[in-house]
């Protein structure tokens, strides 16, 4: 039987964390994988995610299943983190995940089953496991124009021309915020054209919000979201905690299917827990836990929120010191757009070829599309990669 496998494309983000790993030179930079990093290179276990834990450790008395859609208090919390007061209660129906990419495997799963014949609109470029997983799945899917390469923003007119051709039932995938991979990001007002452009076309939205807390802050990167599921009858958002609560390998998301009416919702509702049974059973329930005891305990809450708004500033300043250095070194200001961009990654919008130059010369990775993680920087090494981009002739 395993004869008649055959050899797969390796994943490009996960391809280049090996290649890393095997670099023996000591002043490599790994801008690669979007994992967030402190100023020492570690990427720390967030100091409410430890209280949380021995709060944990003390008090559970159990290990007994929770539900399939994971423990209630979960979903609830994490209904009020991303979505607020933006939608009533009654209309969301939520299912625990194993991290944010389990919530879009999910998503799609609903939609192929309550849509087969949608076409699933992904922005050009896109996270590359969105691709994946709806070619895995067998389902149509197309692209719209995101990123203007020679500007290194949104190219908002090919953007709203592309999304003109959408039939009514297409799906569209889009970034809740802090898009990945480009860090461009769509203004208030382009966004509510997207809104009004979907709405005429009868369009579903399937929102991905990896990254809330990186961008703007916790309920600025939440608008663009909470918008939509207030605007259309039927919305998904997969969201995930892996990035805003450091708990990569936790495995901790969730899929939220806004209804129509509380009657839709329950259909919704058992579908999603259906969904997860055929998958995996009940989700992974630690991470979950640790999300809810953050959220509700104000002030496990207070202290999370700090740390995430400490990560995030850390971020901008490394974007605004990397921009700086470049326009001084250029005597130009074409980099720019770094200090603009949003979250935790950056397209420097170079070719294939530089991006191998750096590697091969300065033992700098990113990501083949020229994908930066910023929070892979720190103070010492911004200088180091500003001097390498221009040296390399970016
Ligand atoms: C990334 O884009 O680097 C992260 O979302 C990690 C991953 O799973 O690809």
């Amino acid at each position: 039987m395993l004869e008649h496998l055959q050899p797969l494309p390796a994943d490009k983000i996960l391809a280049l964390v090996a290649a890393f790993r095997e670099d023996p030179r000591d002043d490599k930079i790994d801008l690669g994988v979007g994992v967030y990093k402190d100023a020492s290179g570690n990427t720390p276990v967030m100091r409410a995610v430890k209280e949380a834990e021995r709060r944990i450790l003390a008090d559970q008395t159990t290990k007994a299943y929770t539900g399939l859609a994971g423990d209630p208090a979960y979903g609830a919390a994490m209904r009020d983190l991303v979505l607020a007061d933006s939608v009533a209660s009654e209309r969301v129906a939520a299912v625990a995940t194993p991290g944010g990419t389990g919530a879009i495997r999910q998503a799609l799963e609903l939609i192929r089953m309550a849509a087969p014949d949608a076409t699933v609109w992904l922005s050009n470029p896109t996270w590359p496991n969105h691709p994946s997983i709806i070619k895995y799945l067998g389902m149509k899917m197309a692209e719209y124009t995101y990123f203007d390469s020679a500007t290194r923003e949104v190219d908002f007119a090919g953007m709203m021309a592309d999304l003109d051709q959408i039939a009514a039932g297409d799906v569209v995938l889009l970034h809740g915020c802090c898009h990945n991979p480009t860090g461009a990001n769509l203004t208030a007002d382009q966004m509510a054209q997207v809104i009004t452009l979907m709405q005429n076309k009868g369009a579903v939205p399937l929102i991905d919000i990896a990254y809330q807390g990186f961008g703007d802050g916790l309920d600025e990167d939440a608008k663009i979201t909470r918008q939509i599921a207030s605007a259309f009858d039927n919305c998904l958002i997969a969201a995930s905690c892996s990035k805003n609560f450091g708990i990569y390998r936790e495995r901790t998301g969730i899929l939220m299917a806004v209804a129509k009416d509380s009657a839709q919702q329950g259909l919704a509702q058992q579908t999603l827990a259906y969904l997860n049974r055929q998958n995996y059973s009940f989700p992974p329930d630690h991470g979950a836990r640790v999300v809810t005891t953050i959220l509700t305990d104000p002030e496990l809450r207070a202290d999370w929120e700090a740390e995430l708004e400490e990560t995030r500033m850390g971020m901008l300043v490394l974007r605004q010191q990397l921009a700086d250095e470049l326009k001084r070194l250029t005597n130009s200001d074409r980099f720019d757009f770094l200090a603009h961009h949003r979250g935790m990654f950056s397209r420097l919008g170079t070719t294939p070829e530089l991006v191998e130059k750096l590697r091969a010369e300065h033992g700098i990775y990113m990501v083949g599309d020229s994908r930066m993680n910023i929070a892979g920087l720190n103070a010492q090494t911004v200088p180091i990669l500003a001097k390498a981009i221009v040296a390399a002739g970016v």
